[in-house]
């Protein structure tokens, strides 16, 4: 590695999911290891790296317009390497580099090794576009570049092969691969000996792990055997591969949280086919049941998509009904953007951009209600509440989630992160629970 490296700064920004946030670890993990190190602060940069995601329309949009801002910094220092990372970089490939002058390399999901090469030839001047998907890349041997805490992401497959026909994710990371379980293990084992205390295990599509041998039911249920204080989370879940084995290892385990993201997408059958999604609103219910039934303290989660070429009045009442019927802890609830390369991009659009507002404020409401009256009924019982450190709004109050991810703000008294408390929940709204520690779980702050 030639010399001049060492001292350069690295500002990388990450937008969209949180495998876009494991991404970028696994990017600072390969230019730390070039001699690069990384800085907060962006005027201080000599490398500037966005890593993008292109899901939504507005998403680029926003993207873009950070792009204006950086133009400014490169005006200033016109020696000032800009990079763009990820599922944008993917799907617009060398088109960036005509559109947006100012950008030198553009560099897509699976072309990461390659970023201290392209990095240097920029420096000399070189732009470059390395965007090839690949069947086989894992970054299995890549040890992400993480700040000490208490939660860590870790991506233990890559890629969609499910081809929603709304969805650009197939086209932007490429095929499903998993990460071996030895590996997965050993970055989780690390982990708990640098004393974090909850692990996300990450996929777009994280139930349809498969490494050859093992199943996401053997994954988890061995993470989650390393050490019984260890959370361990889960996301993205299809509903068509929820197996029941997977079921029953999340209801036998402790230590395996009982939250699950479910994507629903709509309650109307007609859409979800139009969607390709697989399922129908009725395997869906009975998907619901089956968990409740094995887990009954289960917090389910979704995404809806409103407006959705062809979605009706009618559509739209069939998915706010679902809402009701299933009672979800959570939603996220999206206007539906045509992309390119999509299936559904050839679907003419037939619901006008401010009829999908009403619609995705119309779902949002009543999720919130829904969402509100669950926490009401929380309040008055302990919980068991992970420590994670200071709340956003006050110095003086904690805060932490309980095994079903809600968030419960109390006031601190001393509690460590990263330890376990008991609160008693006091009151509630839609999105958040606030207490008192009654006591700790236990002398040395947590048995789960
Ligand atoms: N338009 C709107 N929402 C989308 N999502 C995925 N693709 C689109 C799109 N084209 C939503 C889905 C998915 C979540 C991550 O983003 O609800 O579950
Ligand atoms: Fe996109 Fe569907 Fe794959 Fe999720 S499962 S990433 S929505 S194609």
């Amino acid at each position: 590695m030639p010399e001049p490296t060492r001292s350069r700064r690295v500002y990388l920004e990450t937008y969209g999911c949180q495998m876009n946030v494991a991404d970028s670890e696994l990017v600072g993990g390969i230019l730390h290891n070039h001699g690069y190190a990384l800085t907060t602060e962006l005027e201080q940069a000599d490398v500037v790296l966005l890593n993008t995601c292109a899901i939504r329309e507005h998403a680029e949009q926003r993207i873009r317009g950070r792009l204006g801002s950086i133009r400014a910094r490169k005006r200033a220092n016109p020696d000032l390497v800009v990079g763009i990372l990820g599922c944008m970089a993917e799907r617009l490939r060398s088109q960036f580099l005509d559109q947006e002058r100012l950008v030198d390399i553009v560099v897509g999901p699976d072309e990461y090794r390659k970023l201290p090469l392209l990095v240097e030839n920029a420096f000399a001047g070189e732009k470059g576009v390395a965007v090839r998907l690949s069947r086989i890349e894992d970054y299995d041997d890549i040890v992400p570049l993480r700040t000490d805490g208490i939660s860590a992401w870790i991506s233990v497959m890559r890629g969609c092969d499910k081809f929603c026909s709304f969805c650009v994710v197939p086209f932007t990371r490429g095929r499903e691969r998993s990460r071996p379980l030895g590996g997965v293990l050993s970055e989780v084992r690390d982990l708990v000996g640098r004393g974090f205390r909850e692990v996300t295990l990450l996929g777009q599509n994280v139930n349809s792990y498969r490494d050859g041998s093992h199943d996401f039911a053997d994954l988890i249920g061995e993470i989650a055997a390393v050490d019984p204080l260890l959370r361990v989370r889960f996301t993205t879940s299809h509903p068509q591969d929820m197996s029941d084995r997977l079921i029953d290892t999340i209801a036998a385990t402790p230590n395996i949280c009982k939250a699950i993201h479910l994507p629903v997408q709509s309650g109307s059958d007609r859409i979800l086919k139009l969607m390709n999604r697989t399922y129908t609103v009725d395997h869906y219910l009975r998907l619901v049941d089956r968990l409740r039934q094995a887990i009954p303290q289960v917090s389910l989660s979704t995404d809806l998509i409103s407006g959705f070429p062809t979605e009706s009045e009618e559509d739209h009442a069939m998915t706010m009904e679902l809402l009701t019927r299933v009672g979800f802890d959570g939603a996220y609830c999206f206007k539906y953007s045509r992309r390119e390369n999509t299936r559904a991009w050839s679907m003419e659009e037939t619901v006008p951009d401010e009829e999908k507002g009403r619609r995705v404020t119309d779902l949002t409401r009543l999720q919130q209600a829904i969402a509100w009256e669950h926490n009401e009924a929380i309040v008055g019982t302990a919980e068991e509440v992970l420590v994670e450190g200071p709340s956003r709004k006050s110095e003086r109050d904690y805060a932490g989630r309980t095994d079903t991810n809600k968030v419960v703000i109390f006031p601190h008294r001393g509690e460590q992160p990263g330890t376990y408390v008991r609160v008693r929940i006091e009151r509630a709204n839609s999105a958040t629970l606030f207490g008192s520690v009654v006591q700790y779980a236990s002398a040395e702050g947590g048995t789960l």
